[in-house]
């Protein structure tokens, strides 16, 4: 039996049961077997949850390029590794074999050495879902500069916080990127945040729009000519198991977005595997993400783990609805995909359409379909089902995050039986648990609780960039020696798990996170505005959208309410970025307050959500009266 690829169910229960029983030998074996190290460690794993410090593969060296790219070549030069679908669908597709990655990351990782990046240096990576994306984030990893892709939806004063934070040396843009219909003028943005970004000494710029852009002198430089210039070999930097790999910013239910930090080795073995038993990946087979890589979907599951597997993963640069609803169906047909990993926000849209936009599409080739990034609902995971995989291949409804660095809870297809909304059970490695309000475990079946993990996995997040303690008191406070994971949950009478959504302050929107506080902090920029408050209410494609509750200062309370919604979103689109707009906003006097003045969100949570049946007790509030009010003007 192999640990690394896993068929059956019952194969499936004695991994799991050999990866609690001797963790260190299990990982071990894998590591040894499936990856190409220069060096192998002195040691499996070290670990602390108190401190906290979490170590994998100890003293190992390799480099994650090498795995992903350059030990495919032999066998695999000629396959393809990256299969490019641009936004418009009369623009020819683009077959980058592993002969070709290679070439392409060593020019780009060239460029980069040329213009001063080294090993540990912090590369900002802002690009659309072009194949210089995905170029670039191998070329930082060959060359052991850590990226930081920042999804390429967010504001300029987004980025420009991001690029603070980790201090990066260059940022890697592009003219403008294509989505839909639209353009959208990145560097435009860039140059608007690079203002007040000091660390920041050169600008790449792909061209991907044609249009016209500012090249600021001695900054700016178009990436392609270099590229022509840069050779085509290159050796990859020898990087020890724990550097640092990438930095990826994520929501906090306060403060600043969380740099999230994940070392190599560990990550590395980690996506592999995951990438190979939840998509259940044969070679030949097409597999194609829908994510950003902006996004740690997009990381784990469109760049690592596939191409550490020698697999072939499509880019794709659109949008499921442009040039029309079909859009999804007619990729999946034009290039056979076999295995399809979206979010429940893109299928609840989709089944909004008339079925005859997958109906006269082939997508016979499916085999494995997967879902992520939100709780995916009954009706949406029949329809998925049904239309979809024709209820033959089976739903993956993988649960994890950013922080968890790979998929944690999901079904192995045509091992794991699945049921709607269960994530089903954990993968090998991870000890997952139930806790109560008082901080115990809850043992025994069925159970409901908040999810923690019990035991260190390798592709856990090492850090928060330049924040140790708030990694700590985030992940490692609530519960002793327990990873919180900041969801709720619970596990069925067969041990299935089910995530029930987010019990703090950060709020899933179209399977994107956001933290209540920084949305707050944007409103409450408004000349206008005195205080506010954000919920998230149930919407039936976004899964949640955010409603606020805000109150004027005086002078302000005379002025247009249209305009004045229009003013604070567009406020929010500035600083944050268009995914975080509020669906409502509702003016009101008050907000209902704790005596210590701790706003009670639960009560604004039921108001939005209409549903008022029970508020519990309100008389202990410090401004009962103001409920009423709320409830009496609720949008
Ligand atoms: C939520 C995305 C239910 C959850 C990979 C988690 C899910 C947060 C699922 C992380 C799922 C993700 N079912 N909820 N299958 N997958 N979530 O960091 O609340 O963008 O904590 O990582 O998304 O979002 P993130």
């Amino acid at each position: 039996m192999s640990y690394y690829h896993i068929k059956h169910l019952e194969e499936y229960f004695q991994v799991y049961r050999k990866s609690v029983r001797d963790p260190e030998i299990f990982w071990e074996e894998i590591a040894e077997e499936h990856f190409l190290w220069r060096k192998r460690w002195d040691k499996v794993l070290n670990w602390d949850f108190n401190k906290p410090e979490v170590k994998w593969f100890e003293g190992a060296q390799l480099n994650i390029t090498e795995n992903c790219i350059d030990r495919h070549l032999a066998a695999k030069g000629d396959k393809t590794a990256i299969l490019f679908e641009p936004n418009d669908p009369n623009e020819v597709a683009v077959h980058i074999t592993y002969n070709e990655l290679y070439e392409r990351v060593n020019r780009f990782a060239n460029v980069l050495k040329s213009k001063g990046i080294g090993k540990g240096d912090r590369v900002c990576i802002y690009l659309p879902m072009i194949p210089e994306l995905a170029v670039a984030v191998l070329a930082c990893a060959r060359i052991g500069a850590i990226h930081s892709v920042v999804f390429a939806g967010f504001s300029a004063t987004a980025l420009s916080t991001r690029i603070n934070d980790a201090e990066c040396k260059m940022v890697i843009t592009s003219d403008g990127s294509f989505r839909g219909a639209k353009t959208i003028d990145l560097k435009g943005i860039v140059d608007e945040a690079l203002e007040t970004c000091p660390s920041i000494e050169t600008v790449l710029v792909a061209k991907r729009i044609n249009s016209e852009i500012n090249m600021k002198a001695d900054r700016d430089e178009w990436l392609q000519p270099l590229l022509d210039k840069a050779s085509p070999e290159g050796e990859a930097e020898i990087m020890n198991a724990e550097d640092p790999l990438f930095i990826l910013y994520t929501s906090g239910s306060t403060g600043q977005p969380k740099g999230m930090v994940h070392t190599t080795g560990g990550y590395m073995v980690y996506t592999a595997y995951t990438f190979k038993n939840v998509f259940q990946y044969n070679d030949g087979d097409v597999y194609w993400c829908t994510a950003d890589i902006g996004w740690i979907t997009g990381h784990s599951y469109i760049v690592y783990g596939p191409l550490a597997n020698g697999a072939t993963t499509v880019m794709f640069e659109g949008v499921p609805t442009y040039p029309h609803w079909g859009r999804f169906w007619q990729v999946i047909e034009k290039h056979k995909v076999n295995q399809f990993y979206t979010a429940p926000t893109a299928i609840r849209a989709l089944a909004k359409e008339p079925l005859s936009h997958v109906e006269g599409h082939d997508l016979s080739s499916l085999k494995v379909l997967g879902t992520v990034g939100e709780p995916i609902n009954e009706e949406a995971w029949h329809w998925y089902n049904d239309n979809i995989g024709k209820m033959r291949s089976p739903i993956v409804d993988t649960w994890w995050q950013t922080e968890t660095g790979g998929i944690m809870i999901s079904p192995i297809p045509f091992a794991t039986p699945t049921i709607p909304t269960f994530a089903t059970l954990p993968m090998p490695g991870i000890q997952p648990c139930l806790m109560d309000e008082n901080g115990e475990e809850i043992k025994g079946n069925p159970a409901q609780g908040r999810l923690c993990v019990k035991f260190p996995w390798p592709s856990m997040a090492r850090t928060i960039w330049g924040n140790h303690q708030r990694y700590k008191e985030t992940y490692f406070s609530a519960y002793d020696q327990k990873y919180f994971t900041g969801d709720g949950a619970l596990r069925d009478q067969t041990g299935y798990y089910r995530i029930t959504g987010r019990v703090d302050d950060v709020i899933i929107v179209s399977g994107h996170n956001l933290g209540t506080a920084p949305i707050e902090d944007a409103i409450n920029e408004h000349q206008a505005v005195a205080e506010s408050a954000i919920v998230g209410f149930p919407h039936d494609v976004k899964g949640n959208a955010l409603y606020g509750y805000v109150i004027l200062k005086e002078t302000g309370e005379d002025r247009n309410q249209e305009n004045l919604r229009k003013e604070i979103n567009q406020l929010i689109t500035e600083r944050i970025g268009p995914i975080a707009k509020l669906d409502k906003i509702q003016f009101t006097s008050g907000l209902p307050k704790t005596r210590s003045g701790k706003i009670m969100r639960r009560i604004l949570r039921k108001i939005a959500s209409k549903d008022t049946s029970n508020l519990g007790d309100t008389s202990t509030l410090l401004n009962p009266e103001v409920v009423q009010e709320i409830m009496d003007n609720v949008l």
